[in-house]
């Protein structure tokens, strides 16, 4: 899978070198490609923002630089792949976006080609979005979640992971997805490990709950299903419709 991030923060994404993506990019399961938005001006302050046409509080993305971004990276993207004709995703993180759930994870997990194109400031110039959809990119906006970050940087480190860790071959052991917390419409079941008997500094003697010392698998996985419906109900009733 090749992903280009947009932004004029790469060190944002630095993080991305380490753990499990960092693995990735190494062993060639994901080819992760950073480019700085200040790189595509042609002034000596290399500008990006403006005031917003019309008034109002903060500065505004200029269309020029993304535009001649999004040709260089396309460009460059096509080469990569070896394919003059492959289309990118891409994604600009946004809290007026669609929010970014674990099905759109999954299904961006089978793209070969995503290009995050981060927003700082009051946001983008209208007309870049207009014009990726005139030339038949494919373009869709995500937010994190209910409130509003300083720019996409931070939402493009949670959907990479999120994706990339999707990704066959990425996670060592590919059944921990299967049970995990989302991947099917209810939260995880409590987990614990050994020792069976813990006294916490508290002096409470804390046991693991017995019917997973039974050995008894059908039991044990019907524990794990009622304890995900309970969880659930208590923390995320919106999960169950309720
Ligand atoms: N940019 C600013 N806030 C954001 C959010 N909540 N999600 C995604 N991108 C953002």
């Amino acid at each position: 899978m090749r992903i280009d991030v947009i932004t004029i923060f790469p060190e944002y994404l630095h993080p991305l070198d380490l753990s499990l993506i960092g693995k990735a990019r190494r062993d060639g399961a994901l080819d992760l490609q950073l480019h700085n938005l200040r790189d595509f001006t042609h002034d000596r302050h290399r500008t990006v923002d403006d005031t917003p046409v019309g008034g109002g509080a903060g500065m505004v993305m200029k269309p020029e630089p993304w535009a001649e971004a999004f040709a260089h990276v396309i460009e460059a993207g096509r080469r990569a792949l070896g394919d003059d004709q492959a289309q990118p995703i891409v994604i600009f993180p946004n809290p007026a976006g669609e929010p970014f759930r674990q099905a759109a994870a999954q299904s961006l997990s089978g793209e070969q080609w995503l290009i995050f194109a981060c927003g700082r400031y009051e946001g983008i110039d209208e007309r870049v979005y207009e014009y990726l959809r005139d030339t038949g990119i494919e373009t869709r906006l995500h937010s994190l979640g209910d409130y509003v970050l300083n720019g996409g940087e931070v939402a493009v480190l949670a959907m990479t992971e999120a994706i990339v860790r999707l990704v066959p071959g990425v996670l060592g052991n590919p059944e921990s997805i299967v049970e995990e917390s989302h991947s099917v419409g209810l939260l995880e079941y409590p987990i614990y490990t050994k020792p069976a008997s813990w006294t916490s500094p508290d002096g409470q003697v804390r046991d693991v709950p017995e019917v997973l010392m039974s050995g008894h698998h059908g039991r044990i996985a019907q524990w794990r299903r009622e304890q995900a419906v309970q969880r659930t109900r208590e923390r995320r009733p919106d999960l169950l419709g309720e």
